[in-house]
């Protein structure tokens, strides 16, 4: 995984005779030790670390939880009472997994705007950043398919509302929901099938993380100057310097983490999850998890026809439709700077699209009618129009501000302005 050439030298004999049949010592020294960075990167960019962490997380707690989850309609809800109630920190291992996935989704959002606020996507970065939208992709199905398992209310009318879409798309479409189904409705096959994919998908997820990582090392990071490493004196070793970063950062997360799992467990859960699922009674309002909610209000934010095109078929190609545009984002932006930093109407018009992103998420946790109609409309065109529109069209008419020539520079004039000012302080 290492870009350049290698430098380790092993110390013992054991090394030496490992280093000559399997090198794996070789590529963790050159790809976590040894590996230059970008002198300059800040926290924004310890979210990848925390990503692999919750990952981690999600995989170990999720295995114990199997050891005691039984997936049969007639048992699985109280199987997973009896894991909070009669299992050996059962509640632990079960709130760790159930906030884990909201946390996972918090850092995901969190990496993802950074990428698109320093222009990580841009070239060479293209492969790096579509295995990023893979993963978010199987994180979604994943989430979704895990989400089921409890068989509550919510698991269960969330599973029938979302199986559902599928029945919009012409031809095939009555047949993908009933393969999703393993039947005609949401029953014990659906709870089967859910069951072995959300156990499966997880470890897909690792082997992308490999690749993501992988094509990570190829091109190297980028950094908040947008500048390419150029000299020496522009990076620093991984470890001890992104290693101790990172690991602070992973601290002060998890720090939050537990105050969610011991403080508040059900704070971002549902109540109606409590009550075993019931296909005779449907809920008042049926919405999903909190990571889902911007794309949910997109979807019932098509009320009208287009065309040929039913509203609820429209409502779920804009869905379908939000997570793809991500996939093309490196070829709408046609900016030769690539950093937020340097691009005023950029940077403005991308806080715009965070604060409508959270927007959109609050709508669509609104019943969808009214005034909340309209402006899920109004906030499903902005978040269109900033990548169909704005990427390719600000990139050819802004002027960017004047770039440093290195890394260096711009720390050694940050560095400069900082220590200006604070003599302008102790003089004052
Ligand atoms: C399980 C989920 C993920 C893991 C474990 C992961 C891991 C990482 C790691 C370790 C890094 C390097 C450190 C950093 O820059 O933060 C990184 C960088 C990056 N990731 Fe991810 N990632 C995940 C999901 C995503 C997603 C969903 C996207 C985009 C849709 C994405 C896009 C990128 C890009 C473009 C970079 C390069 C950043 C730069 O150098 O500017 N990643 N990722």
């Amino acid at each position: 995984m290492s870009g350049g050439h290698s430098t380790y030298t092993p110390k013992t004999g054991v090394g030496r005779w490992m280093d000559a049949r399997l090198p794996l010592p070789r590529l963790v020294y050159d790809s976590f030790v040894a590996y230059p960075v970008p002198r300059n990167l800040n926290y924004a960019y310890t979210f990848g670390g925390i990503l692999s962490l919750m990952l981690a997380v999600q995989i170990v707690t999720g295995i114990v939880l199997a050891m005691h989850y039984a997936a049969n309609t007639g048992v699985a809800f109280t199987s997973v009472e009896q894991i909070m109630r009669d299992v050996n920190s059962g509640w632990l291992l079960r709130y760790m997994h159930a906030n884990g996935a909201s946390f996972f989704f918090i850092a995901v959002y969190i990496h993802i705007m950074r990428g698109l606020y320093y222009g990580s996507y841009k070239a060479p970065r293209e492969m790096l950043w579509i295995l990023g939208c893979v993963i978010y992709l199987l994180m979604m199905a994943t989430a979704f398919m895990g989400y089921v398992l409890p068989w509550g209310q919510m698991s269960f009318w969330g599973a029938t509302v979302i199986t559902g879409f599928f029945t919009a798309i012409p031809v095939v479409g009555d047949w993908i929901q009933q393969l999703l189904l393993g039947g005609f409705a949401v029953d014990n096959p659906t709870l089967n099938r859910f069951f072995s994919l959300h156990y499966l998908l997880p470890f897909m997820i690792a082997g992308v993380v490999v690749l993501h990582v992988w094509a990570l090392h190829v091109t190297g990071q980028t950094n908040p100057t947008g500048i390419e490493v150029k000299q020496k004196t522009d990076t620093v070793a991984f470890t001890p310097y992104a290693t101790i970063k990172d690991a602070l950062a992973m601290v002060v997360f998890l720090l939050v983490f537990a105050y969610f799992i011991f403080y508040i467990p059900n704070f971002l859960g549902h109540p109606d999850n409590y009550t075993e699922a019931n296909a005779l009674v449907t809920p008042a309002h049926i919405v999903p998890e909190w990571y889902f909610l911007p794309f949910y209000a997109i979807l019932r934010a098509i009320t009208f026809n287009i065309g040929p095109i039913d509203s609820k078929l429209g409502g779920v190609l804009a869905m379908f439709g939000a997570i793809a545009v991500l996939f093309v984002v490196p070829w709408l932006d046609t900016s030769k700077v690539r950093s937020a930093v340097y691009r005023p109407w950029y940077k403005l018009f991308f806080w715009l699209f965070v604060i409508d992103s959270v927007f959109l998420g609050w709508l669509g946790s609104r019943p969808a009618e009214g005034l909340y109609v309209a402006l899920a409309q109004g906030a499903t065109l902005y978040y269109f129009a900033f990548f169909i529109i704005i990427m390719p069209v600000l990139g050819l008419i802004e002027t960017p501000r004047r770039l440093p020539n290195s890394i260096t520079e711009a720390v050694l004039e940050k560095n400069k302005a900082g220590a200006n000012a604070a003599a302008q302080t102790t003089q004052g």
